[in-house]
């Protein structure tokens, strides 16, 4: 999609569609309608007297042949209350009026700037970026074929700051790291495999400039990797893969060094411990943690904030073959902690558990780790919410009010030694599940026996890695939820 500024004066302006806002509000002449000119926006207050036009959220309201336009199609979208409008707001109104657009044809799209503030910038160029996308991957005819070609930013003739040309990458950048993420997540698993993975977090590191490195089953076994290797020896065909990407920037702080490990489960399949086949198909998406952070790793090799973070993603099926660990085996993770099979569905924790312990041997400071870990987790937040666990009430608080500015929707949930006998076992120094009560929680606790002292922050993104509905502003399918998050988080860093 093409970017550019629009220096025209909005009358003279012409574009196939041009695009504006207005508030819920007395006047229809409200946000980025009153920009417009007289004669424009004195045939939006004809349409508000007929109760056309109200500025309710995301109604589209169309004029042909707008009066004092050069152009031959206004869009007027409703923008809601003045008062409660934010940028996430802006960014889900330019994704709305996008994929209006898109769904009649429209190929290029004219957005009025309010301002030219570099946040509203931003906002628009990613919140088209993120509408334009669709999950339709393998259909023959596809709906992203028929996209947005162009998008122009209409300053109506106002001097741009400075900082506009660096907002417009920003935006760029930040949606095309969702898309990145979305688009890993989905791909069926018998095309992304731990070995594809690998290849997809390879060539995004060297497009970008980060060092990659890829530990096969050989590595695994070699650094004891047993917990991440009992998982892995279930699959016949498909060897693990342990992914790690390292962006350290010249002059940056030697620590803190942060560590982003996300789970890379290609498939769940439950293992031994099979799951229902009712909606196992939706268990191609439990790589979304891996697919999270190397979306954020894509996008700091461009923003290049000054502090060191690598990421690890464990990368393997968990499949039920004649080589596949069973209930009641006891493994021997690298940490060196023994672990009680009682569930070989709960896999998420046990590749983790392995990468935590090797990102502190590989000099992490602070660990952060998204994962597709619980049923539980979904039961409780449902597609909305991201669940946020964690000691560390530093971190946990940088992480939520991360989470807060880029309008990503996450909620604390407690850990606290009271649940810990609940991953107890009898015969080792753990077990892998904890019963079904409070499940996202003994999950969490579970993986942060292995960050020990080490500042941990888990994300459960069991239930927001995926949508189950559209939205005006956003596809069904892969959401792309908490490279935002972390992308703010590292975005400016402070020690
Ligand atoms: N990948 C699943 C969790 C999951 C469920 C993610 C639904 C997305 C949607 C995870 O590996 C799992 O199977 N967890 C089990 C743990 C249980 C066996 C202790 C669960 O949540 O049921
Ligand atoms: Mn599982
Ligand atoms: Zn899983």
């Amino acid at each position: 999609m093409k970017t550019e500024f629009r220096p025209e004066p909005l009358s003279q302006l012409n574009v196939p569609a041009l695009v504006a806002y207005s508030f819920e509000e007395v006047s229809a002449s409200s946000g980025t309608a009153e920009r417009l000119p007289e004669e424009t926006q004195q045939q939006l207050q004809e349409l508000q007297a007929t109760g056309e036009l109200t500025g309710k959220p995301f109604e589209f309201t169309i004029l042909r042949r707008p009066a004092g336009l050069a152009v031959s199609k206004l869009l007027v979208v409703g923008a809601g209350k003045r008062e409660k409008f934010t940028e996430t707001h802006l960014r889900h109104l330019a994704g709305a009026a996008a994929r209006h657009l898109r769904s009649r044809g429209g190929r290029e799209l004219a957005w009025v700037l309010g301002s030219t503030e570099p946040g509203a910038i931003a906002s628009v160029v990613e919140g088209v970026l993120v509408a334009d996308y669709d999950a339709d991957l393998y259909r023959t005819e596809r709906s992203g074929d028929k996209g947005i070609d162009s998008l122009w930013l209409a300053t109506g003739g106002e001097a741009l700051l400075a900082d506009a040309e660096a907002a417009l990458s920003r935006g760029r950048i930040l949606g095309e790291a969702q898309n990145f993420t979305r688009d890993l997540v989905n791909e069926p698993s018998n095309i992304m495999t731990p070995t594809k993975l690998a290849e997809r977090a390879t060539e995004m590191a060297t497009k970008f400039g980060l060092e990659c490195e890829v530990l096969g089953a050989e590595d695994i076994q070699r650094l004891k990797m047993g917990a991440l290797w009992a998982v892995a020896q279930g699959s016949q065909m498909e060897p693990a893969k342990l992914i790690v990407l390292r962006y350290s920037p010249a002059g940056a702080p030697e620590q803190p060094v942060i560590g982003l490990i996300g789970k890379g489960i290609t498939f769940d399949s439950g293992g031994i411990s099979i799951k229902p086949s009712e909606n196992m198909h939706e268990m191609k998406t439990d790589m979304a943690g891996g697919a999270t952070m190397l979306g954020v790793m894509q996008a700091i090799a461009q923003i290049k904030p000054n502090v060191r973070v690598t990421a690890l993603i464990p990368a393997t099926e968990n499949m039920p073959s004649g080589n596949a660990f069973k209930p009641g085996d006891v493994i021997t993770s690298m940490s060196g902690k023994t672990i009680e099979i009682l569930n070989t569905d709960a896999e998420g924790r046990l590749v983790l558990a392995d990468a935590l312990t090797y990102a502190k041997q590989l000099g992490c400071t602070v660990l952060i780790d998204a994962a597709t870990l619980t049923g539980a987790c979904m039961v409780a937040l449902g597609n909305i919410t991201t669940g946020v666990f964690g000691w560390n009430k530093e971190w946990v608080n940088r992480v939520l009010a991360a989470a807060n500015i880029a309008g990503e929707k996450m909620w604390q949930l407690p850990v606290d030694d009271d649940y810990r006998d609940l991953n107890k076992s009898p015969i080792a120094d753990l077990a892998n599940t904890g019963g079904r009560y409070g499940g996202a929680i003994t999950a969490a606790m579970f993986i942060g026996e292995f960050a020990g002292d080490t500042p941990w922050v888990h994300l459960d993104i069991a239930g927001t890695r995926w949508a189950n509905d559209e939205k005006p502003y956003r596809a069904k399918g892969p959401t792309g939820h908490g490279v935002r998050t972390l992308v703010q988080l590292l975005t400016n860093f402070k020690a």
